[in-house]
């Protein structure tokens, strides 16, 4: 018996700290579960596991701020999350949480293991350490400024606006996120474990699996960057009491740093999954399994964690000998989903969370969506208007209407008996072409992770499902040419079948739907890929009854959405042509000297509502630039854009700052303002005309 080949998927394990938002689903979730959904279409055995990542600081913080206790927090996020990714269709095998005991035991096999056999070090350290909290600091409990890009807001683990991974030692200007005073420096002792020296085994890793099965470039640049700078060893040891305790002498008061546990959460899904099948050693069977082919689908903030840490970790485990678990075949990370151009903030109630969105839509039009706007490449932009253009005129005006149509005039004409297909015209031949090719083309680009663009195959079918009901003139064949009617409606019926195969991995409860309205024996995800090309429904199939697949979502319904946003116009409107300078020659433009700038640091003026103070990159030098933005701009979202001075401009005092320049900025009338930004990045100094 040849068993199929197994793959094992993980997507990231989202903290337990906050409800998930659509950013989220965009980075990771939904790429992870198309691709999942798209295996097992494929026949392929998959293990598909998630879980809440449960330790960390944030978590901590959160506690002391509401005044409840961690697991407190965690419980209610877990539940939430869980439920939020049931109800956007997440199919996880399991999902489950790092505060298990089941957990902590894998977590602390691996640490003793790696202490027994002198992996770990013992180091002594400086850190900080808040007095009046009577607390050490370590990750999150410290922020300041960040020494790579200057923002001034950076976490002591990494720095939110460059995304460089950072120790608490290096912020400037540190101050304890307890008390905000600065930290005094006291020593404690951690375990480190050596990265440094697996640097040469990672790197040699991460090319042949790349040779092996195509690494998204995104990935393998981050990779390189730290490769470059040198893999450092790493503390797993932290003075914190909420996470994974440690028992060895003078741990007491230790817990594993939260990366350390948190990627092992992959392995104690698994077994959790096993105990749950009643085959407690079930999960040997993928993770060490060297056939196994296993994918870890993230976001780029966690890229470091997964191509060269986890590996490292895993690496370190199988030297000793006893079990060898396999490493991430790929690690397909996304880039980020902004909201309505700009970050999702919780803070600043910037976004949407999964479970209001899902009060208001269903999940199918915004699994649609996002899959045809994940941020594969770049970063890229959830708009209401995009999603209502998308559902509208894609979902429903293309796939929904072409099943509607087909089903209504198989009911009407055909008393829901498909009818039997006679010999076949051209017009037939080049549908079923498109129809035989789909398959493959689309499976093609989910196994190289390129979701949209199979999404878009997939599409195309549609399409061409629509062009042919079109081209074959059921409604005038019924009287003319009965038999050309019968066969344009059987092969019709056969397409949406083919569809809801096609589609279930993108819009899973719509496609269960339409299988049912063609009354089909199983489930549309028990189907196989391999064969939706196939016309089985036999001549004489009786069909269900015929429901509407998506419904059109109102102009209200979306103007409501955006103008709960608040700051954003319900349709931007256009400016008026402000009456100009009149014309002038190209000599007298070439007089203003316009180059890019980096923002490396900006903030506010203490007297002023309307003026920044930036700290502006310009090649080699760095320019004070006082912009009057602050009622359309938070310093913090200045930090790490470019934007173009005027570099010739006289300097001059406002308010009592040097200014050295300005940036361009554009306002439309309508008390709105927008800085100028270059399209792709670009040196700084580069000349603009
Ligand atoms: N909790 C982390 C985040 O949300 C991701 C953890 S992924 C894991 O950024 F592999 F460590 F679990
Ligand atoms: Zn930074």
């Amino acid at each position: 018996m040849t068993t199929s080949q197994r793959i094992l998927i993980t997507a990231a394990l989202p903290y337990a700290n906050g409800p998930i938002h659509l950013g989220h689903l965009a980075g990771a979730y939904l790429p992870a579960d198309i691709y999942a959904r798209y295996q097992r279409l494929k026949g392929r055995d998959v293990l598909f596991l998630c879980g809440s990542d449960e330790h960390g600081v944030a978590i901590t913080i959160t506690a002391e701020k509401e005044k409840i206790t961690p697991q407190a927090v965690v419980d209610r996020y877990h539940e939430m999350n869980a439920a939020a990714f049931a109800r956007f269709g997440m199919s996880f095998d399991n999902y489950s949480r790092t505060s298990l005991p089941l957990h902590h035991d894998t977590t602390r096999d691996f640490l003793l293991a790696f202490r027994k056999r002198g992996i770990l070090k013992e180091k002594k350290e400086k850190q900080f350490f808040d007095e009046k909290a009577g607390m050490f600091l370590p990750d999150r409990y410290v922020r300041g400024t960040c020494p790579v890009c200057g923002n001034p807001d950076a976490r002591g683990d990494q720095c939110e606006t460059c995304g460089t991974y950072l120790d608490p030692m290096q912020l400037k200007e540190p101050r304890s996120a307890i008390s905000g005073d600065p930290p005094v420096v006291r020593e404690t002792t951690h375990l480190y474990f050596p990265l440094g020296e697996f640097q040469d085994r990672i790197e040699r890793y991460v090319k042949e699996r790349d040779a092996r099965d195509g690494w998204k470039e995104n990935v393998l640049q981050y990779c390189r960057g730290w490769f470059k700078e040198g893999l450092q060893d790493r503390a797993v040891t932290r003075d914190l009491s909420w996470g994974v305790h440690i028992p060895l002498p003078g741990y007491e008061n230790k817990v594993v740093y939260v990366w350390f546990d948190a990627v092992l959460g992959y392995i104690s899904s698994a077994k959790e999954w096993a105990l749950r099948e009643g085959r407690p050693d079930a999960w040997k069977e993928y993770w060490l399994d060297p056939a196994t082919k296993y994918v870890a689908f993230i976001g780029k903030d966690n890229v470091v964690f997964h191509t060269i840490v986890f590996p490292a970790m895993l690496m370190a485990w199988n030297d000793g000998g006893k079990e060898q678990f396999v490493l991430p075949e790929n690690v397909p990370a996304n880039e980020f989903l902004n909201f309505e151009g700009q970050k999702f903030s919780k803070s600043r109630g910037w976004g949407i969370d999964v479970q209001d969105f899902l009060d208001k839509f269903p999940a199918d039009p915004l699994r649609y969506y996002l899959a045809g706007a994940l941020p594969e490449y770049r970063d890229s932009d959830f708009t209401w208007r995009d999603f209502q253009a998308k559902n509208n005129n894609e979902l429903a005006d293309i796939f929904g209407n072409f099943v509607n149509r087909t089903l209504a005039f198989a009911h009407r004409m055909f008393n829901g008996i498909v009818p039997e297909r006679g010999p076949l015209n051209d017009t037939d031949n080049e549908a079923l072409a498109v129809l035989a090719r789909t398959p493959q083309k689309a499976g093609e680009l989910f196994e190289q992770y390129r979701f949209r663009d199979g999404l878009t195959e997939v599409m195309n079918l549609a399409r061409a499902a629509n062009k042919y009901f079109n081209d074959s003139e059921p409604w005038k064949t019924a009287r003319t040419d009965p038999a050309r009617c019968a066969t344009a409606i059987n092969i019709s019926v056969q397409l949406t079948r083919s569809l809801a195969i096609l589609m279930s991995p993108i819009v899973p409860s719509s496609a269960e739907k339409l299988w049912q309205m063609l009354r089909l024996p199983g489930k549309a995800a028990t189907q196989s890929w391999d064969d939706a090309g196939a016309l089985p429904i036999p001549d004489a199939h009786v069909l269900g009854t015929t429901e509407i697949l998506f419904a059109k979502i109102e102009d209200e319904t979306i103007a409501g959405e955006i103008s709960a946003l608040g700051n954003v116009p319900a349709a931007p409107p256009a400016a008026p042509v402000a009456a100009g300078p009149g014309p002038v020659m190209i000599d007298d433009f070439k007089k203003i000297d316009l180059r890019v700038g980096k923002i490396l640091k900006a903030e506010r003026l203490p007297k002023s509502e309307k003026l920044l103070k930036l700290q502006v990159a310009v090649g080699p030098e760095t320019r004070q630039i006082i912009a009057g933005i602050a009622k359309h701009y938070a310093p913090e979202d200045l930090v790490g854009k470019n934007v173009v001075v005027v570099y010739n401009l006289r300097p001059a005092k406002l308010m009592g700052e040097d200014s050295q320049g300005m940036l361009l900025a554009a306002s439309d009338g309508s008390g709105k303002l927008a800085i100028v930004v270059p399209a792709e990045d670009i040196a700084s100094g580069a000349i603009v005309r």
